[in-house]
């Protein structure tokens, strides 16, 4: 008992002190929302890769690509509230004959009340040259009324370990139609 409480008087006085170092650190740098300082990233030893495909959305009858698991309740504003899960076709051009170099596979929900805004968890992968069985993953939000999308990659597998970057989305209304949405994404990583 006396050593279990003595153990917590020291667990307190501990938490105490790493408190008050928080806080003083805060109020020294007067609790800004944004400040700026510099990093040294490994950059001589990682590379740039910039990668280009398009992925296709299919929501037909009989082999859909992108299906919703959950309906958004009803009186939710902008859909807020549904599910979906994807497993889309990459391909190297916008295209659905060109080149299939991978897989979209994810899951996305609508996660914004104020408007159109994903909260999106996708893992691309790859099957084309040394890049296959390699992947990389994406997770953001996607506001899909903006023209241009920007999400971060957070990671990747095989050839991508390490990976870190950002894709760009955009949507290509050339070649889509409801039942045929296809997205093109620019994807910058820097990775060992
Ligand atoms: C995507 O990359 C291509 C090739 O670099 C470039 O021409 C195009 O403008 C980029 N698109 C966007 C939306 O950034």
């Amino acid at each position: 008992m006396a050593t279990s409480s003595l153990n917590y008087f020291h667990f307190h006085l501990y938490l105490t002190l790493i408190i008050s170092i928080y806080f003083t650190t805060i109020t020294s740098t007067h609790a800004a929302f944004s400040e700026q300082s510099y990093i040294t990233l490994p950059s001589d030893s990682e590379k740039v890769t910039h990668l280009r495909f398009y992925y296709h959305d299919i929501r037909n009858e009989n082999n859909p690509t992108v299906v919703q698991i959950v309906d958004a309740p009803k009186n939710t504003p902008n859909g807020f509230g549904c599910v979906l899960v994807m497993d889309d076709a990459l391909t190297e051009e916008p295209d659905w004959s060109s080149k299939q170099v991978g897989r979209a596979q994810g899951i996305f929900a609508q996660a914004s009340l104020q408007d159109l805004g994903l909260a999106m968890l996708t893992n691309f992968v790859f099957t084309e040259g040394k890049y296959a069985g390699s992947t990389i993953s994406m997770l953001g939000r996607n506001a899909i009324s903006e023209k241009i999308r920007e999400m971060p990659i957070v990671g990747g597998t095989g050839v991508f370990r390490f990976a870190r970057g950002f894709a760009i989305g955009f949507s290509v209304h050339s070649v889509s139609t409801p039942q045929h949405y296809v997205v093109g994404y620019n994807v910058t990583i820097s990775h060992p």
